[in-house]
């Protein structure tokens, strides 16, 4: 599996608290079947401003380990929605993954979202990008309304979803939307979203088992190995919006 939204460097974001704990998530990744990881530290202006050069010495600070321990580390972030997403990028202050055209996105944890992340989302897109909507299930406002989350696709964007919510880590509404999302085929990616050794790496067999009563093998390979594989390759992934 790759894992295509997490946390591991230290000293960046509220992720790992120590370059330890950063080693000990490479092992535990590991272990629990995971042979490339995209380190997604926020970006958020005023919060969390680390810039692409300060990451990538972050990764090669932990390369050694990496290797060691059999886990590929691939660059990236996770970019707070704002009018700026594309002037970050073209000025070095954040990565799409892997240097790719993919971008991963974390929209307004509230409960309405931003006045604009529509028209956000198609400019993105009208430049080239192709943005991944971090966890749909987070929030408020595609817990209400679904038909939000269908336009976001409709519109070209793509959804990856936490493994830890299909087990109610974030509470049985979150639960609930993935599970609609699921059976509505709107989910392409999976990450962990990863912060603190211990939490999700552990208990990856009990995600994939819940998942399991949702997606079938194939899908779960599909969705936790070949799409993060295609992001990572620059390839494209079609969404058939025509079902949705
Ligand atoms: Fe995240």
């Amino acid at each position: 599996m790759i894992d295509l939204h997490t946390h591991i460097l230290s000293d960046t974001d509220d992720g790992s608290g120590s370059f330890e704990e950063s080693v000990a998530l490479l092992y535990e990744a590991k272990k629990a079947g995971f042979s490339g990881v995209v380190c997604t530290p926020h970006y958020m202006q005023q919060f969390y401003e680390r810039d692409v050069n300060y990451i990538n010495n972050k990764i090669q600070e932990l390369s050694l380990d990496s290797k060691r321990i059999g886990i590929h580390l691939y660059q990236g972030n996770e970019i707070y929605i704002s009018n700026e997403v594309c002037k970050f990028i073209e000025n070095n202050k954040v990565t799409t993954i892997n240097n790719s055209r993919y971008v991963l996105l974390e929209l307004a944890l509230e409960e309405k979202p931003i006045k604009n992340t529509i028209e956000i989302i198609e400019d993105i897109i009208k430049k080239e990008y192709i943005p991944i909507i971090a966890y749909p299930e987070r929030y408020p406002y595609i817990q209400k309304n679904i038909e939000y989350a269908k336009e976001l696709l409709r519109k070209g964007a793509l959804f990856q979803a936490n493994y830890a919510s299909i087990d109610g880590y974030y509470g049985s509404q979150v639960k609930k939307t993935l599970i609609k999302l699921l059976k509505g085929k709107m989910i392409q990616l999976l990450g962990t979203d990863v912060h603190k050794k211990r939490t999700m790496y552990i208990n990856m067999p009990k995600y994939i088992k819940a998942l399991s009563k949702y997606l079938s093998e194939d899908e779960i390979h599909e969705l936790s190995y070949k799409n993060p594989i295609k992001v990572i390759h620059d390839e494209k992934i079609t969404v058939d919006t025509d079902k949705l």
